[in-house]
């Protein structure tokens, strides 16, 4: 590797996107990141995508090596499905409220007190969650996921009650739900965003099926971060009320310059909403962890065998 410049005398190259790149080919490592990372992580990373892209992704690459640029669920879903490579992630503290507020010996409880339902779990859980699961989801695929069981057939939905809600409401399925929530998605202020539309009324509102159903009454359109983005894309509106986590207006603003993106506000008085996991993740500790191959995201050879079934199904369903 070439010597770059420190003048921090820390150890941290001045240049740390040539610094990464380097690292990234002498190892035959891969950046896979998610559209709320930080715009300079997003610049540099070799995918950038929603859940389910990211998962398809993973299931592909020939890597040594692959670095996550996103959470603990996203990591370990990657490490799920390539066993064998090693999976790293800048910041193993970067959870998901989803995830940490769905215990596996609750589900377990919950998932028995319900025998004969199908367990349809979005990805945002642990890995042993999902090892209890029948098939997993995101919020790309859901519909398709819950419409591929017989309609008398009971579901389970965890871990998001209002992507559950809307779920309900797209499939016409009566869902047992898990209490979770995403503490970004729920913070949206409604009083707020109605007053934005009333100051931008050319303003199509897109937001993620995360937030609760009170938000979604105000949307144009709701989809998970990839569909969002296409939908910006393709459509003729010129402005728009961005309903999730702020960091994707950084690839609707490079796909439309000439579009103007809100980010819809929380209440916490903020103008944007930030998922303080995924912002856990820097440039710096992106490259400490490429050049030390630390910290390692690793699941059980137990739960990775069971976790990869209902993963398969989720991957072979979409
Ligand atoms: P998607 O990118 O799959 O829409 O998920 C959003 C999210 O909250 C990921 O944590
Ligand atoms: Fe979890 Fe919400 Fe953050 Fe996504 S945005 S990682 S669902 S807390």
């Amino acid at each position: 590797m070439k010597n770059y410049t420190d003048s921090g005398g820390m150890g941290i190259p001045d240049d740390l996107v040539a610094a990464i790149n380097d690292l990234k080919q002498q190892k035959n490592a891969v950046i896979l990141a998610h559209y709320y990372q930080e715009s300079e992580i997003q610049d540099l990373a070799d995918y950038i995508g929603d859940s389910l892209g990211l998962a398809q992704e993973a299931a592909k690459t020939d890597a040594d090596i692959i670095v996550f640029a996103g959470v603990v669920f996203m990591a370990e879903t990657a490490k799920i499905l390539n066993p064998s490579r090693k999976v790293l992630l800048p910041d193993l503290d970067a959870g998901c409220s989803l995830a940490d507020n769905c215990p596996s010996d609750k589900f377990s409880q919950f998932v028995q007190a319900h025998p004969d339902h199908t367990v349809i779990t979005y990805v945002n859980c642990s890995a042993e969650v999902k090892a209890l699961s029948d098939i997993l989801c995101t919020s790309s695929n859901a519909v398709k996921i819950i419409n591929s069981v017989p309609k008398d057939k009971p579901i389970i939905f965890a871990p998001d009650k209002h992507l559950g809600r809307y779920l309900i409401k797209e499939t016409g399925r009566d869902l047992v739900l898990w209490d979770g929530s995403c503490i970004v998605h729920e913070q949206f202020d409604h009083k707020k965003i109605v007053r934005l539309k009333a100051r931008h009324p050319e303003a199509e509102v897109i937001a993620h099926p995360e937030c609760p159903e009170s938000i979604l009454n105000e949307a144009d359109h709701i989809g998970s971060t990839s569909s969002l983005l296409n939908y910006v894309k393709k459509s003729d509106a010129k402005s728009f009320i961005v309903v999730t986590e702020s960091g994707i207006i950084h690839q609707m603003e490079k796909a439309c310059p000439e579009k103007t993106f809100h980010p819809a506000p929380p209440e916490n008085g903020c103008s944007c909403n930030e998922c303080p996991f995924m912002k856990l993740n820097t440039m710096e500790k992106l490259y400490r962890c490429l050049r030390d191959e630390t910290p390692e995201m690793n699941v059980p050879a137990e739960i990775i065998e069971r976790a990869l079934i209902p993963l398969k199904r989720m991957l072979e369903l979409s």
